[in-house]
């Protein structure tokens, strides 16, 4: 079997390049350096030339607020590029793996979404990755897309790096209290994603949108107080958290409220689990602070 990884230098993308797959299979990967999303006749020609079984694409424009003054980009990487990467996969009998994001709903109700859920995006990046899921089903039958959230990872920028880096320098740190969502450690959607491919190479892949996120639910405060705690337990000494109100904190782009995920489909599908992500959180955070300690070379 070969995989082809499209964004292989992201947060996900990295985690599936270090993952464990089958023996004897070939897993390449694709950073934007060698095929960008945003350049159609380059993208289908890395797929054409690498002749993949399975298309994994973990490349996307993932920058929520400045997606909102830069539309055009978001939609050619999130948007277009999902169904070319279908469209090309079609014509080389491969099946493609793609993620989207919890923030396609607009998270205004209570309780966790399903896949069933209507959509209802608040803002460029939600739409973006919506008409995403759109492209790639329109392209493809053999696609599965995978919905997350509030990823984390050693690898990459992401909240609970910010946290820790935050809670080292200042001794307050203020963070929103009333946004709910699932925290999803990055090597855990790539371990989930190594699953379903095995799956799809034996012949037994259920296609369609599935729900993979973290439990249990918590808010962004929630998140960093586990970050904090940790940095205790491990440093002697922690920030004062300050919970505020999304308000209080203005973006350019709204946020759900709520985004928690509901996973029962994938675990009725392909038996996968969501993981818990504080167990996950103290091994990104051996990593980070390995990779960043005093004296460590590189
Ligand atoms: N991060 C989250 O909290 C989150 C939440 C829900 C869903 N998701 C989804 O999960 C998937 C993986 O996200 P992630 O957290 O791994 O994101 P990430 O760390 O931001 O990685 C995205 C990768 O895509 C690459 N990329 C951007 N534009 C590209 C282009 N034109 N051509 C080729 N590559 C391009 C980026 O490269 P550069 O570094 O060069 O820009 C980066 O390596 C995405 O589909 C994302 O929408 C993420």
């Amino acid at each position: 079997m070969k995989v082809l990884v499209l964004g292989a230098a992201g947060q996900v993308g990295a985690e599936l390049m270090r993952g464990v797959w089958p023996p004897g299979w070939q897993v390449e990967g694709r950073t934007r350096r060698d095929a960008d999303l945003a350049r159609p006749e380059l993208l289908r020609a890395a797929i054409l030339d690498a002749r993949p079984d399975i298309v994994v694409n973990a490349g996307a424009y993932t920058a929520v607020d400045r997606a909102e003054a830069d539309r055009d980009a978001a939609f050619a990487v999130n948007g277009t590029a999902p169904g070319i990467v279908g469209q090309t996969a079609a014509a080389c009998g491969a099946a493609v793996i793609h993620y989207s994001t919890d923030y396609v709903f607009d998270g205004a109700r209570d309780g966790a979404r399903t896949e069933d859920d209507p959509v209802s995006p608040l803002g460029v990046y939600g739409a973006s990755k919506e008409a995403g899921e759109g492209a790639l089903r329109a392209a493809l039958d053999r696609h599965v897309i995978l919905r997350t959230s509030w990823v984390f990872g050693a690898l990459g920028a992401n909240f609970v790096r910010t946290m820790w880096r935050l809670g080292s320098e200042r001794p307050e740190v203020r963070v929103v209290a009333d946004q709910r969502g699932c925290p999803t450690p990055a090597a855990t959607i790539a371990a989930a994603t190594i699953a379903i491919a095995g799956r799809i190479a034996g012949g037994e892949g259920r296609w369609g949108t599935f729900h993979f996120a973290g439990a249990p639910p918590t808010s962004w405060a929630g998140l960093a107080e586990a970050v904090f705690a940790e940095m205790e337990r491990r440093t002697g000494r922690r920030p004062v958290l300050v919970p505020i109100a999304t308000a209080d904190y203005p973006t350019p782009a709204r946020r759900p409220a709520n985004s928690v995920l509901d996973c029962g489909r994938i675990a009725a599908a392909y038996g996968i689990v969501a993981p818990d992500w504080r167990a996950a959180l103290s091994v990104v955070l051996d990593e980070t602070t390995a990779a960043t300690a005093p004296g460590v070379a590189g």
